[in-house]
């Protein structure tokens, strides 16, 4: 008979059992196989690997650790699986736009899936940093500028990678990342200074990771940056008081890829053992490759610079981990590889997944196209295998990707295919003579122009967030023969078009689709279904505009009406004393929520139930929807709310909930939302987190700039 013991208790046993060599090796992250790492694992100085991408490899590597150590704790295998594994997802800032918890949830079901398969057990995912600069190249890992949401959908991709059961052949263990305040990095610059206030921090740049630990995330990633002087991997305050005093979290804390002995040139460490013992202490319980707790921490503890108890307490969340993952019992579980990896169903999944990312930013009639059209297809990203899966694609198999090309033609479009230019950066411009020939042939210009894979994700920032290289020049010679333009735009950014806007007849903004951008591009441009998708990112007109994000303060001197509209860069005769800028309008070029469809929607002045509530009351607001058109569709109807006066200044608008509702052509759906007090709390001058009596407005909206408010109060 076997006797379940609960694992706090099988911690403690073996911990009992450890030498300190041992428990230091289980706070020790190696990345890829060499020599020096075998000898490390048979020492029992290693806990965990990254980047073991042979699944030969990470047998062959478990073994060592099960069979050939005194204890047999086995590794806990680690892997960048951030949109898909093999069967690339859109990078996660489209996956946001399609506002689809359950769509996101499966997919990365289905990337833990393959990943599993292939030997891992554990993914670096989701980045939940908030994100409101577009020239931060890792805006395209994010899930947007908004708290609420990027929680709600950071907490799905925690369900979809760890289900119910972590352990099982399907799940990894996820990790919630970079705590915290990364996306903040000034001037979008990665990893850069960030300066937080606390109430930012705890109102805006923290509730997505809480809404992780409470989806269960197994574990959290340490930022590289420094946070108001002091870097993330050392930060008390947020590492400690917050994660584990105030939320109580029990999980595994890893620090970023070096993030620890980066506290040398943070100029805050004077050598690696004075970062190991500021990390130690910050509560970092897995250095990622650096191995400067292996090389110091014995030394640091026989001096008193850190303790058995946080030792002790750090290899409990590490084993901890490795017992919810059941690796003690199933050390060397790897699938099928072949039957699950871009197999079809998945397939499937990643197409609808696309589809549903997509923005449809402009369109003057000009989509869907029609059967008859003839179709001139342009552009450097048309056919790019590597480059439309997008920034975390290194386990792509590249002719899995299905391009624009590739799925026109074999669609019963006739189609004409020039690339232009060789690829988004080319300056060479002897393409685009055939280029122009076929849309002069052509009835409809489809024009799939954007960034290569390459100038998003980590260390690739931009200053100019343009189209690169001569693709304006391109569209302007398409536009120019009279040949209606529809534009697709593949990027891992909000992109500034510029006078593009005006040339181009509809844009399709499709970010970076992944394995099945073509035939998803293809589902939308053609009405197989209408594109339903809705930024969660601003828009700017202009760089010398970020940030600029919906959730912003008022200001004691709020732009004005007339100030909006000004043409970018004509400077405006100055007027007033209001806070706008001379050149281009104070608001987005394209607002946070915004997205068109084949259809056209009318909203209802919202009702409530009633117009009053005490703080700890809730109402329920409702608005009449319609589709006034002939095309079924996916309305995202957003509910906002404004606090009119606080104690300390409040946005000028919030998201509070949001829903996705299917409306046939003709049809009216009542939309309800419940918004609890609660959902109006903040953080106050005391720092206490508070709902405040007073005036509120509320707005149910397709986006952030539309409709008229509805007001209620909140009474003590
Ligand atoms: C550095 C990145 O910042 C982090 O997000 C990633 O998970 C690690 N490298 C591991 O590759």
């Amino acid at each position: 008979m076997t006797t379940t013991f609960p694992i706090e208790e099988k911690i403690n046993t073996l911990l009992r059992q450890m030498t300190l060599n041992e428990k230091i090796g289980q706070m020790n992250q190696l990345s890829g196989t060499n020599e020096y790492n075998e000898e490390m694992i048979r020492k029992g100085a290693v806990g965990s690997f990254l980047n073991v991408s042979d699944v030969d490899d990470a047998k062959r590597y478990q073994k060592l650790a099960v069979e050939e150590t005194r204890l047999g704790i086995p590794l806990v295998m680690a892997r960048d699986v951030i949109h898909g594994f093999k069967t690339l997802f859109p990078i996660p800032l489209a996956q946001s736009c399609s506002w689809n918890e359950g769509l996101i949830e499966e997919g990365c079901h289905i990337a833990a899936k393959e990943a599993k398969a292939h030997g891992y057990h554990w993914t670096f995912a989701p980045m939940i940093d908030i994100s409101r600069d577009p020239r931060w190249g890792r805006i395209a890992e994010s899930l947007g500028e908004d708290p609420l949401l990027c929680g709600r959908l950071g907490a799905a991709m925690v369900r979809g990678f760890q289900g119910d059961d972590p352990a099982a052949d399907d799940r990894l263990a996820a990790c919630a990342k970079h705590l915290v305040g990364y996306g903040a990095a000034e001037g979008g610059r990665d990893y850069n200074t960030t300066i937080i206030p606390e109430r930012s921090m705890r109102d805006t740049y923290l509730p997505p990771f809480k809404a992780s630990v409470d989806a269960g995330a197994l574990t959290m990633m340490s930022a590289f940056n420094e946070i108001n002087d002091i870097p993330a991997s050392a930060n008390h305050f947020t590492l400690k008081q917050i994660l584990r005093d105030e939320w109580k979290y029990d999980g595994m804390v890893v620090s970023d890829w070096g993030s620890v002995t980066e506290m040398i040139s943070h100029g805050f460490a004077q050598d690696e053992k004075e970062s190991a013992k500021e990390a130690i202490n910050a509560g970092i319980d897995m250095e990622m490759v650096t191995g400067s707790y292996v090389k110091h921490a014995k030394e640091l503890l026989a001096e008193g610079a850190i303790s058995m108890e946080t030792i002790d307490n750090a290899v409990r969340n590490v084993l901890r981990l490795k017992f919810r993952l059941n690796l003690f019992e199933n050390p060397y579980f790897t699938g099928d590889t072949e039957e699950v990896t871009l197999c079809q169903s998945h397939l499937d999944a990643a197409r609808k997944a696309a589809r549903e990312s997509m923005v449809l930013l402009k369109n003057n009639y000009m989509l869907p196209l029609k059967a008859e059209n003839t179709v001139a297809l342009i552009g450097p990203l048309t056919h790019a295998k590597e480059d439309q899966v997008g920034c975390w694609s290194m386990d792509l198999v590249s002719e899995s990707s299905v391009t624009v090309k590739e799925a026109f033609e074999s669609s019963a479009f006739s189609t004409t295919f020039a690339a232009g230019l060789d690829s988004p950066r080319s300056t060479e411009t002897k393409g685009f003579a055939k280029a122009i020939a076929n849309a002069h042939n052509a009835d409809i210009a489809v024009m799939i122009v954007g960034e290569d894979a390459i100038l998003s994700g980590e260390s690739h920032s931009r200053a100019f967030i343009d189209l690169p290289g001569k693709q304006t020049q391109l569209i302007e010679a398409v536009a120019a023969t009279g040949t209606k333009v529809v534009l697709v735009v593949m990027a891992g950014r909000p992109l500034t078009l510029g006078s593009v806007l005006d040339k181009v007849d509809a844009i399709l903004y499709a970010w970076h689709p992944g394995t099945m951008a073509g035939p998803a591009v293809l589902d939308l441009l053609s009405g197989i279904e209408s594109p339903s998708g809705r930024l969660t990112v601003s828009f700017p007109h202009t760089v010398g505009q970020i940030p600029v994000y919906y959730s912003r303060k008022n200001t004691g001197r709020p732009p004005r009406e007339e100030d909006r509209g000004i043409p970018a860069g004509t400077p405006l005769n100055p007027e007033g004393f209001a806070s706008y800028y001379l050149d281009v309008d104070f608001r987005a070029q394209f607002p946070f929520g915004f997205g068109l469809t084949y259809s056209t929607v009318t909203y209802s002045t919202p009702s409530l139930s009633t117009n009053s509530i005490s703080t700890t009351g809730s109402l329920t607001a409702f608005c009449e929807i319609t589709n006034t058109g002939d095309t079924p569709i996916h309305e995202v109807v957003q509910l906002y709310v404004r606090d009119l006066v606080g104690t300390v200044t409040r946005p000028i608008k919030e998201l509070k909930d949001f829903k996705r509702v299917a409306l046939a052509p003709g049809e009216t759906a009542t939309v309800k939302f419940t918004l609890t007090a609660d959902q109006l709390a903040f953080h106050n001058r005391d720092m206490q987190r508070v709902v405040e009596s007073g005036e509120f407005h509320l707005w149910i909206a397709p986006h952030s700039e539309a409709g008229d408010p509805v007001s209620f109060t909140v009474k003590t």
